[in-house]
């Protein structure tokens, strides 16, 4: 019979500490409800309201709610203040907005036109989601092909037969899709837009939704004659607007020729094996590497610094896991997948917080 190792003893001090950290990792989804329900009573807005900063008092009057559970709301909003949403002043009891709660404000414009975020996280923590990952369990003991998500709810998450099946939570993710990928795309034109973008004559954004992103990319470029391609149900619901060219179409088949590519935000919801079919479909579209060709993608890397930003992309990829057939991916990983679909080689342009801008050459 093997021997048992030895079990090192954890010390008193230790053993208070671990209890501690037990309690937080088994109640982390406490602070996720939280969130929830300060996004969804509106706090972040009745703060801004109350001219930025806002006591426990002046909140349950702003959000008519019954005087008797401002001892309720006291302990939510400590709770908020210590993971950062909100900013707590010691005195009386006065909170303020920080920049995660400046995300959530609503029917506020905001100088950046950075677009408000509470979608993203009514999307991240509905029942659909939270249902998904608490099947993980049963999901790692089967043999089954699809996500957790589609593994429970019979549907894959952004497919079409979702939203013929749920369509009031297809219209929450499909918000939730547009707010997020349409966040940050600012800090990347003002970092990197020339490097990227200038003497380019033509560029097609693959998988580009709406076309919030080519707009903005032709408003600081104007010589770039920008095309974006999407599904079906996708395009013919974007109203024509005479900046862009609209093409409905599969990625996995064919991409408008263009002299760079776009993917935003794209190859993260996706397989290797399907990364490397929709890149390879994206080199095809583009010219030689001589002729100024290139692939540009944008998408979360994760990388081994410390810290918030680190458990965020190893958030989103368990996230990507539990919900798509997606993951997150290295520097390295992005690197294999390029040589997979055929490129000569590939530049790590910029990294801006958990994302990273690639340029793939032919
Ligand atoms: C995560 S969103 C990214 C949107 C956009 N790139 C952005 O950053 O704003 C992924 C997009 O890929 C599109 N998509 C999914 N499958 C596709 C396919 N087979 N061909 C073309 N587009 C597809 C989706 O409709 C969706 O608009």
């Amino acid at each position: 019979m093997a021997s048992q190792p030895q079990l090192t003893v954890p010390t008193d001090a230790e053993l208070l500490q671990a209890q501690a950290d037990l309690w937080r990792h088994s109640l982390y989804y406490m602070t996720s409800m939280a969130f929830q329900c300060a996004v969804k009573l509106g706090i972040p807005t009745a703060i801004h309201g109350l001219g930025g900063a806002a006591s426990l008092p002046d909140l349950v009057t702003a959000l008519s709610l019954p005087p008797a559970k401002l001892p309720y709301l006291r302990r939510i909003m400590r709770l908020l203040a210590t993971s950062g949403v909100f900013a707590a002043t010691d005195v009386a009891e006065v909170y303020r907005l920080t920049p995660i709660s400046y995300l959530l404000l609503d029917g506020v414009a905001v100088v950046d036109g950075h677009p408000s975020q509470t979608s993203v996280v009514l999307a991240a923590t509905s029942r659909h989601c939270v249902e998904a990952a608490l099947g993980l369990t049963d999901w790692f003991r089967k043999d089954v092909a699809g996500s957790p998500f589609e593994d429970l709810h019979g549907v894959a998450l952004f497919d079409g037969s979702m939203a013929e099946a749920e369509p009031e939570i297809d219209a929450v993710f499909n918000e939730a899709l547009e707010a997020h990928d349409n966040s940050g795309f600012l800090p990347v034109l003002q970092e990197c837009g020339g490097t990227l973008f200038q003497g380019l004559d033509s560029l097609t954004d693959c998988g580009g939704g709406n076309g919030t992103t080519a707009r903005a990319i032709v408003e600081a470029f104007p010589q770039v004659k920008c095309t974006v391609l999407d599904l079906p149900r996708v395009i013919d619901n974007v109203p024509a607007d005479g900046v862009v060219n609209y093409v409905a179409g599969d990625m996995f088949s064919l991409v408008p020729p263009a002299q760079a590519v776009l993917v935003k935000l794209v190859l993260h919801h996706w397989s290797d094996e399907d990364c490397v079919k929709i890149l390879a479909q994206c080199k095809k579209a583009v010219p030689s590497r001589e002729e100024g060709g290139k692939v540009i993608v944008i998408d979360i890397v994760v990388d081994s610094s410390s810290g918030h930003t680190h458990e965020a992309e190893l958030l989103m990829d368990v996230a990507m896991m539990v919900l798509t057939n997606g993951r997150q991916r290295d520097e390295s990983d992005w690197g294999e997948i390029f040589t997979k679909a055929g490129f000569s080689g590939y530049n790590i342009v910029k990294k801006l917080g958990a994302r990273g801008v690639f340029e793939a050459y032919p």
